[in-house]
This record gives structure tokens, sequence and C-alpha cells, in this order.
């Protein structure tokens, strides 16, 4: 499965030499309330929901190992040491704009080159790379030409997946050099690298918080959300963190009565207002600024934390939390979006970020049941995990 919620592998795909990762059958039945396992309350929605991931715990392991691999473990050995080789030579397309100009009708090397200022040979020699891996299609005889990955990469596409490729391939790309210094001493390696914390240096460089804020706006996942829990009784939906607003977006126009409050930093709440204007929710939406570690808006019903979690420690969720106990009105509802760590042994994309978290903010995925425990801890009683797109999933509590 790559970090997109695509399984490796097949014609077309960007790892042709990786076995399918075996396809797990069910989505979740039960889960667990306060410890007992319970079935999961699920309610009835129209249309496809391509909820993506099971539940970790309804995987199947592969067998004999835990996770896909090839036969060979020096092949294996291989594709792990080359996997920055895919990822670095999508940035440089993406970054010289290759996808516009290729829409524009500039195919071959010699006229991508000229509009790129690039060395025709060595951009030749991506093209013909990002071919040989899904990226591309085509020849410089033919032309190069775009395949729906690369049609992705367009800053005009819709759900552009570009300022994500440039952020992956700039700044996480160069704090993720520094790994080892990570793991040597527990620095998050992004702090380590830019001499900033993440968020302290997002507020001190513009481009890069635009950028960063338009990685948040959008996700297959966000679009779940209201297809899974129903909104139609909240009035009044706070976005703690909300960013630029994207999930907070869905749920509005799921629930046409619904109001929202996005609340976030100072730097953020501009582009956020920009973005819900146009997706002309801007009469329904306040926003108010401020910092979640001292109080968050009060008189909501329900209380979004989307991938905002994983970036605490378990005090300061905790603190978090109680925070929006005390905010939100009487029998009020948290829902907090985060992957998950699956049991040990399986797969998920939780595994994948639960790194990234630590190398960006010295953050961390959690368990199903560590979110429960941090919900006891709050005065929450947890209801329900419903999972989403992309291995996210949705931890339903309510206001004790
Ligand atoms: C990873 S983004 C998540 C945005 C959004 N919830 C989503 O899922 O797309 C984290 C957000 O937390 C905000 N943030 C970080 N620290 C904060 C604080 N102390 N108070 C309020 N917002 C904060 C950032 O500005 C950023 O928009």
């Amino acid at each position: 499965m790559d970090r997109f919620g695509q399984v490796r592998g097949g014609p077309g795909s960007a790892f042709p030499w990786t076995a399918t990762a075996p396809q797990p059958s069910k989505t979740p039945s039960r889960t667990r309330l306060n410890g007992k396992r319970v079935p999961v309350t699920r309610r009835k929605h129209a249309g496809a929901v391509r909820c993506g991931t099971p539940h970790p715990r309804n995987r199947r392991k592969p067998k004999g190992s835990s996770r896909t691999m090839n036969e060979s473990p020096a092949r294996n050995v291989f594709d792990l040491m080359i996997g920055y080789w895919a990822s670095q030579g999508v940035y440089v397309a993406t970054k010289l704009e290759i996808p516009e100009h290729i829409d524009s009708g500039k195919t071959t090397s010699q006229e991508l080159a000229a509009a790129t200022d690039s060395h025709q040979h060595s951009l030749f020699q991506l093209l013909r790379f990002l071919s040989g891996i899904g990226v591309l299609q085509g020849d410089d005889e033919q032309g190069f030409h775009l395949t729906p990955t690369s049609k992705l990469l367009k800053k005009d596409s819709a759900e552009s997946l570009r300022d994500l490729v440039l952020m992956y391939g700039e700044e996480f790309y160069r704090a993720w050099g520094n790994l080892l210094h990570n793991v040597r001493t527990g620095e998050p390696a992004f702090e380590f690298t830019f001499d900033s914390p993440m968020y302290a240096y997002f507020a001190e460089n513009q481009e890069s918080a635009r950028r960063f804020d338009g990685t948040m706006s959008g996700g297959s996942f966000f679009r779940d959300l209201p297809r899974v829990h129903d909104f139609s009784k909240s009035d009044t939906v706070v976005d703690i963190a909300g960013g630029a607003g994207g999930l907070l977006c869905e749920v509005l126009e799921a629930s046409p009565r619904t109001r929202g409050i996005l609340f976030d930093r100072g730097h953020v709440i501009d582009s956020a207002r920009e973005g819900i204007a146009k997706r002309k929710l801007a009469d329904r939406v306040s926003f108010v600024e401020g910092d979640y570690t001292d109080s968050v808006p009060s008189g909501g019903d329900t209380y979004l934390l989307s991938r905002i979690l994983h970036s605490r420690t378990d005090e300061s969720c905790v603190n978090l939390l109680k925070n929006c106990h005390r905010a939100m009105k009487p029998g009020g509802t948290v829902i907090v979006v985060e992957r998950t760590i699956p049991p040990s042994g399986t797969s998920s994309l939780g595994l994948w970020f639960d790194m990234h978290m630590m190398v960006l903010v010295g953050g961390a995925e959690r368990s199903e049941q560590d979110y429960i425990d941090l919900f006891e801890r709050s005065g929450f009683t947890f209801e329900e995990i419903l999972p989403l797109s992309l291995d996210m999933y949705a931890l339903v509590a309510k206001r004790t």
C-alpha cells in the first residue's frame, strides 16, 4: 500500500517490482467500550463510502512476513535503499512543472529542457526513469505523456498533490536526512535541521506555511467523515486547529443547518478564511485565533481534533481534551481523527506517519486503546471508532 492508499504493484504502479499486498476483506464489526468489546455502531449512509482500510485488528497478516516483500532479500534491501530516488525524481519533475508543460504540448526532452531551463540529457534521463515507474508514459520519440499519477502533480488539477510533493521533497526531505540524530538524541530532526520547532518555522516562513496549509487542505478522508458520522443534529461544530478548513467545509456542506467555528493560530486564519470563502461557506463560519494549550472557543456541541493529538504528549493531549470538555455544551461530542498504530506485526500507514511525526515534531501515533485511555482521563466516554480512507480513523467520544 503506498502513501496515498494505492496498492503497490501492478501496471502503472510506481513500484512495479513489489508484490501486491493482500487485500483485507472485512470492515470492523466490533470495538471496545470501557475495555469491553462491543459491536461498532455504524450509521447507514447514502452512497458508497470507500472507507479504505479495515481496522488494523482485522487485517490478515501476510504469511511468513510482517510486510509485503519480494522473494529475494537482496532485492528487498535494494528497494528499501533506493526508495528516495523515486520520491526525489517526482519532486524535481513537480518543481520544474513538467506536468504543466507536457499538458501544454511540450512533450520531448528538448522542448521540456528549453521550457524549464534544464540540461537536456539529464532531464531526458529523469523523464525516462519516471516513465519506467509509471509516473509518465511514452518516450522521446513519441513524446512523454501524463498518467493519472502525474496529472495529480499539476497545480490546476482537482485534488492536486503538488504542494504536498514540494513539501515532502524540500523541508521534510532535509529533515529526514537527520533521522540518525533524531534517533540518537530524541531531538526532532526538523528542529535540528532548521534550528526551530516546525510550527515556529512556519510562522516565520510565509511561503512554506502557505504550502503546508495547502498540504492540509484536502484529503479523501475529509469527505468520508460526514458520511460515517451524522452531523445534522450539531448546531455548532468547532474545528480545533482546523488549518485550511477543508474538513470543516466537508462537514458543513453535508449538514446545511450546522454552523462552524474554525480555531487556529493567527498566521493560518487568513488562508483558512480565503479557502472557506471560495467554497461559499464564509457566512456559516466564525474564525477564532488562539492557542489551544490555553483554551478553545466555547459553546459548540461537536469538537473536531483532526491530526492534532499525534503531535502532542499524553499530558498535553489530556490538557487539550479537558479544554474541549470545559468549553463544550453538556452532552457534547469530541471527534479525534488520526491514524492508529496497528497490532504488532501488521502494516499500516500509521506506522509510517508515526515516524514522520517523530521527525517533524517529536510526536507519535497511538493505538486505539491509547486514545480510549486519553478520553477517560479527560472526562469523555469513548463511543466508537469509524474507519476512513488512507488508514485514518474517527474516534468518537461523548462528554461524560
Ligand atoms: C497538522 S495541522 C492539522 C490541520 C487540520 N486539523 C487538518 O487535519 O487538516 C496542525 C494545525 O495545528 C495548528 N496548531 C499548532 N499548534 C497550535 C496551537 N498551540 N494552538 C492552535 N493551533 C495550533 C497549526 O497551525 C496547524 O494548522
